[in-house]
Formats: C-alpha cells, structure tokens, sequence
C-alpha cells in the first residue's frame, strides 16, 4: 500500500499559500495520488464553527482563549480527518499548521512560544508533517497582495505590520531550528518558479 503524506503551507496572510496548494495539488494527481486539500482553522465541520469565532468575532478575544480556540480545532481536524486520511495511504495537503499557531498567538500575541507549541502538541498527540512548506515574505510586499485582492481584513490581517514583522522572525526561527521538516521558499519569486521548487522537495517522498 502507498503511504501517506502529511505537507503543510505555512506563511504570513498574503505569501501566496492558497496558490501553490492549488498547483501543488495538481501535481501530486498528475503523479497518481489521491489528495486531501484541507486548512487551519475550518478543516472541519467544528473547525468551521472555531474558525468563524477566532477571525470574524467583534471585539477582543484574550490570547490564551484565542490560543485554545485554535488548538480545539486543530485536536478535532487531526483526529477525525488528518490522520485517517494518512493512514489510507493519502496525501493529505494542508494549508497552516501548529507552526501558525507559535508564530501568530506565540511571537505576534506574546505568548510563550514554546508553551503555545507544548499545548499543540498535546492537541494533536504529537502529530508533525513530514514536510512543511514556509513561503517567506516580507509583511510590506505581502500587505500589497491583500490590498489588491480587495477583500476584508480578517482579525488576524488587520494587525498592524509590527505584529506581522514578529510573526514573519518567528516562522524563519522555527524553520532554521528544523531544517529536516522545513523547506523556506522566497515568495516573492515568479509563481512557477515556486512551484517547481515546492514539487522537487515533494518528489523524494512519494518514491
Ligand atoms: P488563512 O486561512 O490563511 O486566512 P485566509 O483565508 O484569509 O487566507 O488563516 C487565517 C488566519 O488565522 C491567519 O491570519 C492566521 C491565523 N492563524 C493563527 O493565528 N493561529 C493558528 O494556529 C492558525 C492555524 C491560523
């Protein structure tokens, strides 16, 4: 039986996440694999209930519940989708990850980091990616993207670019501590030039 694989995007709000997910799906089809295109918060059916209170609740939620919401989706989406998706032998691509969470509620909301990941974790029961994809850029260029797509800001968006300028250190550190799991791309580089960088990391774990 093919094993699975479990590859997660991660990336400030505009790093072009949503786009080379799409692409990389494609790909991994054209190579015979069966995907499961999933995300952080909202994965789930809970998920969508968490995900609607974390981003488009009015007025202030305090970090260590903003913290918890998270983490309750991420426990619920791992156990009832990631991992049996896993097991059958799929790929299961993902955009955000517990990695969001230590650079957005750690870095950006001045948690502890190393807490905000422990509780992760423990939410997950220690599930990691074999491959985590970091599209860097930086918070100005990305701000650019987000002002062109003419959408409303969700909570998280609408902090200000020192919020994102921590959240952008925090996701470069944990990719330097972990260079095995991570890949950092550039991404502000041409879309297919990004793409085929993503997919040759990729290729070594399907064989
Ligand atoms: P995302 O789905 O990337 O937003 P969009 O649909 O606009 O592309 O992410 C939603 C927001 O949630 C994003 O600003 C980052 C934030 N987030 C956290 O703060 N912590 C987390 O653990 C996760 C998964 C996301």
């Amino acid at each position: 039986m093919t094993s699975g694989l479990w590859i997660t995007l991660e990336g400030g709000d505009g790093s072009g996440k949503t786009t080379q997910a799409a692409l990389l799906e494609q790909w991994l089809r054209e190579q015979g694999r069966r995907v499961v295109r999933t995300r952080e918060p909202g994965g789930t059916d809970v998920g969508v209930l968490i995900r609607d209170i974390v981003l488009h609740h009015r007025g202030d939620i305090a970090p260590r519940a903003e913290a918890l919401l998270y983490a309750a989706d991420r426990a619920h989406h791992v156990a009832t989708l990631v991992r049996p998706a896993i097991e059958r032998g799929d790929v299961v691509l993902q955009d955000r990850y517990l990695d969001s969470s230590v650079a957005y509620q750690g870095a950006g909301r001045v948690l502890d980091g190393g807490e905000i990941r422990d509780l992760s974790l423990w939410a997950a029961e220690g599930a990691l990616p074999d491959l985590t994809v970091l599209l860097d850029v930086d918070p100005a260029t990305a701000r650019g993207r987000l002002d062109a797509a003419d959408k409303p800001f969700d909570r998280l968006e609408a902090e200000k670019g020192a919020f994102h300028e921590r959240v952008r250190a925090a996701f470069l550190a944990l990719a330097e501590a972990d260079p095995d799991r991570f890949l950092v791309v550039d991404a502000t580089r041409a879309i297919d030039e990004i793409a085929a960088e993503i997919r040759s990391r990729v290729a070594p774990h399907l064989s």
